[in-house]
């Protein structure tokens, strides 16, 4: 795993669109959803939907601080959590096992992996701060102290994923496609399909990437 090459191609302008160069997947791409078509679309997904459970969580958490939440808002507060306990952390592998190795021969990205390594640990952090917190509240009506420390990281982790988010649309994702070879994207983008429930596709009655598979109260 992990795998570099030393040899790197110059920057190029441009994404490399791994699909046209793997022809003897075609069949099981052309089931693919075209975001999940290769290794950039399906991080790029997973930051819009990072983006909006995080949204989510804001908003359940600002309803159970106001009294307003019902135990649907406690529900998706619950489900966001597992979602980054289970989603977020493979997306994590992602680009720690999968893209940093790959990218650790070429000296303009140090940086840029180091600091987004640290920045996984933060997340880590904040993962666990809320699952202690959802732990200690039962129902909807909970005391407003609780409440408001779930609001409290809930702003926390999302200004911290809005960060990590945006430098890594406008600095990882063109380096993977300036720096990685037509070959080495499509090795991550199986590697990153073999994390997937089902193996090389995603499995869409659990919810596809992960985020669902929990039937919501009504
Ligand atoms: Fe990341
Ligand atoms: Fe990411």
């Amino acid at each position: 795993m992990g795998g570099g090459k030393t040899q790197r191609r110059p920057p190029r302008a441009g994404r490399v669109v791994v699909g046209d160069l793997a022809r003897p997947r075609k069949r099981i791409l052309a089931t693919m959803p075209r975001d999940d078509r290769d290794a950039i679309a399906m991080l790029e997904r997973s930051h819009r939907k990072l983006e909006r459970r995080l949204a989510d969580l804001a908003g359940a958490a600002r309803a159970l601080a106001d009294g307003t939440a019902t135990r649907v808002e406690l529900f998706v507060a619950r489900e966001v959590r597992d979602y980054l306990q289970r989603s977020a952390v493979r997306h994590v592998d992602d680009e720690e096992q999968s893209i940093f190795p790959r990218l650790a021969g070429e000296p303009r990205a140090s940086a840029l992996i180091a600091q987004l390594q640290a920045e996984h640990r933060e997340h880590d952090a904040l993962h666990a701060e809320l699952a202690e917190l959802l732990g200690r509240i039962e129902r909807p009506r909970c005391p407003p102290a609780l409440a408001a420390a779930l609001v409290d990281v809930a702003d926390r982790l999302r200004a911290a994923y809005d960060a990590h988010i945006a430098r890594e649309d406008s600095e990882l994702l063109p380096a993977l496609a300036g720096w990685l070879d037509p070959g080495e994207l499509e090795t991550v983008h199986a590697e990153m399909r073999a994390r997937r429930p089902g193996g090389e596709g995603r499995d869409r009655r659990r919810g596809g990437g992960g985020g669902g598979g929990k039937k919501r109260p009504r």
